[in-house]
């Protein structure tokens, strides 16, 4: 199966209230790991692909690697820009062969941030291409994106609609409380600007920062509205995790396919209950 733009994946979502989980590929172990978890459970997914990810990888290896994962397992998979800065960037992927991808405005005026958008989502929509916009910054640090809590800012749910209604975008992300990365305590997510914003727009609401997010909350998410959740970090910690322990355990180890399995495995087991928790299950 070819890779599928989000409108395959993200109407369905939010008209069955379950979300959609976006997975960031950052190499070989983690697009192996992902797509053999939603092998098993039969779960549509994103491939999410930051900046930084692109440039570690490479554009042709990432393509190549979510055209196999497709090709393999026949799932209806997206693969999509995640925080792309600029139309130049979201043209260098579509043409490359991503399925979709995320135009982040978010640190332009709400005004500019509107004018770009409209840009990435004319020309993308052109190419079939799905795009994700985003409203008000989320804290926490992704890459060479930092935003310390005192920057970041939640989204105002008029703007939020006058966003969609002018951008026409395929999903919004918008801050409502989470942030990239793992959390010092628990987040602070307020369901009232997503169940707002939800209720307002027929696209579903992205929730960035995934990571570290208690089950219930992403339960209360979903139901408030959120169709799309972005993880990355808690599969970075397990993959870490794995490979610190096997090196631990055997100094001589020098094989790399001798830590990277293990790391592998761990995160198959991190995104298999992601993908459980949002519901997406048996919906390939
Ligand atoms: P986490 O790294 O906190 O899971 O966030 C991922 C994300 O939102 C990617 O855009």
């Amino acid at each position: 199966m070819p890779l599928v733009s989000m409108n395959e994946l993200l109407p369905k979502a939010k008209a069955n209230k379950y979300a959609v989980g976006q997975f960031n590929m950052n190499n070989l172990e983690f697009a192996q790991a992902i797509v053999d978890a939603a092998e098993e459970l039969k779960s549509p997914f994103i491939y999410g692909v930051s900046e930084g990810a692109l440039k570690y990888m490479g554009i042709e290896f990432t393509v190549a690697l979510a055209e196999a994962a497709a090709k393999k397992s026949g799932l209806p998979i997206a693969l999509h820009l995640d925080h792309g800065s600029s139309f130049e960037v979201a043209m260098k992927c579509i043409r490359a062969g991503f399925s979709s991808v995320m135009f982040d405005g978010s640190h332009h005026s709400f005004e500019e941030n509107i004018r770009l958008t409209k840009e990435v989502v004319k020309a993308a929509r052109a190419m079939g291409v799905s795009v994700e916009g985003e409203l008000g910054t989320i804290g926490g640090v992704e890459d060479d994106i930092s935003v310390d809590e005192e920057n970041a800012s939640l989204a105002k749910p008029e703007e939020a609609i006058r966003f969609y209604e002018e951008t026409g975008v395929d999903c919004l992300a918008i801050a409502v409380g989470t942030a990239h990365g793992m959390y010092a305590g628990e987040p602070n997510i307020r369901f009232d600007i997503i169940q707002k914003v939800s209720s307002a727009i027929p696209v579903p609401v992205v929730l960035h920062g995934g990571s570290g997010v208690p089950d219930e909350m992403i339960r209360q998410a979903i139901a408030a509205g959120v169709g799309k959740i972005n993880v990355n970090t808690e599969n970075q910690v397990a993959c870490t995790d794995a490979i610190r322990e096997a090196l631990n355990k055997d100094a001589k180890i020098y094989d790399p396919r001798k830590y990277l399995t293990p790391a592998r495995k761990a995160m198959v087991e991190v995104v298999k209950s992601k993908i459980q928790l949002f519901g997406s299950s048996n919906q390939a």
